[in-house]
Parts: C-alpha cells; structure tokens; sequence
C-alpha cells in the first residue's frame, strides 16, 4: 500500500538522514527502485514529473502500475508515489488519480500567489491524509541548452510557506537539475542554515540531487535536508550501460535482441545507482 512521506520524513528528519527520491519513466525504472529499497530495507519515494506522467499515459496508469508492483513483488518498505514539480491542476489530477504525495511548485508565481494556491492544497491533502511539498526560490538547471543557475530562497518566505502546514519544503540553496557546471559555485550552506534556524522541525528537500559531492550531501543532510531528489544520474547510468550492451554487439548474437536482455543492464546500472545513493542518504535499514 502506498503511504504518504509524512512519516517517513518525520524520522528521518529526527534521525539524521534522508529518504531519496529517484524519479520513474516506466516499468523498468519502477521495479529497479523498488526492489533496491526493498533489499535494503529502505522507506523511498518514487517521483514523477508531470512529463514522465503523460509519457507514461497518465496518473492512473503509473497509480495501477506501482500498486499492481507493490503488491506482486511484496514490497513491504514505505514507498509513497509523489508528484515532482506539479502544477496546481496537476496535483489536483494525481491526488484524483490515487497517489499518495504531490509537489506543488509555486516558486515562479508571486510570493502571495504561492501562498494563496499552497494553502488551498494543504487543506485538500490534510483532509485525505496525503503528504505535500511545496517549494521557495525556483531551482535552475538546463532549458533549450542554458543552464540557469538555482536561486537562493528567501529564508523568510521559506517560513511564511512552512506555516501554512505542508509537510515539506523544497527551498533553492544554488541546487540545480542535471549535471552541474564546471564553474558551479556549490550549495549555499549559509541560507540552508537561515531556513532551518526559521522552519525548526520541517523536513526540508533538496532537488538536483545528481552530481552534488558527497561531502556536501552530508552536510546538507547536518543542516535539515531530510528527502533527496535524484533523476538524471539514473538515467546517466541507464544510457551508460545500455549503449555498452549495443556497443559490443550482443543485440546481435543469439536472442540478445529480446527486449527483457537489451533492457537488463540499464536495469542493473539503475539499482546501483540507487543503492549507492541510498547508503551515501543513510537510509539503508530505515523501513
Ligand atoms: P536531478 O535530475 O538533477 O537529479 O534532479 C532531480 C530532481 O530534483 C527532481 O525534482
């Protein structure tokens, strides 16, 4: 059954560590985080972008998907189905469609805007028992080839959305999607800190997970980050390992053609990706 992050985010924000969130694009992704949080007996949050979701022919496909998983491969760590970077219409369709926490990502509206349209989805997901992060200081990261560099959040605004009651807050601390650029000039441990002198107990999370040292993940995590949002390095990995198999040819030997053997190695890259992750996180054993 899928559970809310709510929980999950509570202890681990308690227990310093962090709970990641790998994002899903089908089947294969789905079933490779699943199985890796559940041998390591780790809580885990599968995302997916509004994008992903359409790719994947809707909310209620990917909600029938991960239910009929769970239930098939006997998962029984924490998993909750989260909308990443949602729209206000889109939340409302994917808390429709069964999922059991949304992200609103208000961040390019006017302060007042994000408060106003946060509010009316934390009365909506408190009334259904369902967790919800919403987001202050828009985060960069690649779009038509420029990369953006993240924003560094208000601390204060940070707090004005925190007390509206939702269950986490992604803030911009100079965290951006996709790989990071040579002359990155790393997290902003300075506002990190700001915000969680001002938000106390809120779970905070921190996107663009990819690429980030590991040095600086931990100290995030020091610093109040209790949720992890990784996406592009699983991919990396997946392209990685799947060009490797075309490369050598075995899609021509035999029946190396079949598409459960070309897809196997992506499937493997991925659940090392995940497994590393979620022990650099300190979730491992966690469920
Ligand atoms: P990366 O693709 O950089 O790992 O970021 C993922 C993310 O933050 C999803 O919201």
């Amino acid at each position: 059954m899928l559970v809310s992050a709510k929980e999950m985010l509570t202890k681990a924000k308690a227990g310093k560590y962090a709970v990641g969130q790998f994002n899903i694009n089908n089947l294969e992704w789905t079933k490779a985080i699943l199985q890796t949080a559940e041998e390591l007996k780790s809580p885990v949050i599968l995302g997916v972008s509004e994008g992903a979701g359409k790719y994947m022919c809707g909310y209620t496909t990917v909600v029938g998907m991960v239910n009929g998983m769970i239930k098939e491969l006997g998962i029984t760590v924490p998993v909750a189905l989260h909308l990443d970077h949602g729209s206000y219409e889109g939340a409302k369709k994917c808390i429709e469609a069964g999922f059991s926490s949304v992200m609103f990502d208000g961040s390019h509206y006017p302060i007042e805007e994000n408060i106003e349209k946060t509010k009316e989805l934390v009365g909506i997901c408190n009334e259904l028992g369902l967790s919800l992060e919403a987001e202050v200081g828009a985060i960069g990261g690649e779009e038509d080839g420029v990369i953006g560099a993240g924003e560094c959040a208000d601390p204060e605004e940070c707090k004005m959305i925190a007390d509206l009651g939702v269950t986490m807050l992604a803030a911009g601390i100079g965290n951006i999607h996709g790989k990071y650029p040579e002359n990155w000039a790393g997290l902003s441990f300075d506002t990190l800190d700001a915000i969680q002198q001002l938000t106390g107990d809120m779970p905070l999370v921190l996107h663009g997970g990819t690429g980030i040292p590991a040095d600086m993940i931990k100290k995030a995590i020091s610093l109040g980050v209790s949720k992890i949002n990784v996406n592009t390095e699983c991919q990396l990995a997946f392209a990685a390992a799947t060009r490797e198999y075309i490369e050598a040819g075995k899609d021509l030997q035999g029946k190396g053609f079949d598409p459960r053997k070309i897809l196997a190695p992506g499937v493997e890259a991925i659940k090392a990706t995940v497994k590393e992750k979620m022990e650099l996180f300190g979730s491992v054993g966690k469920a």
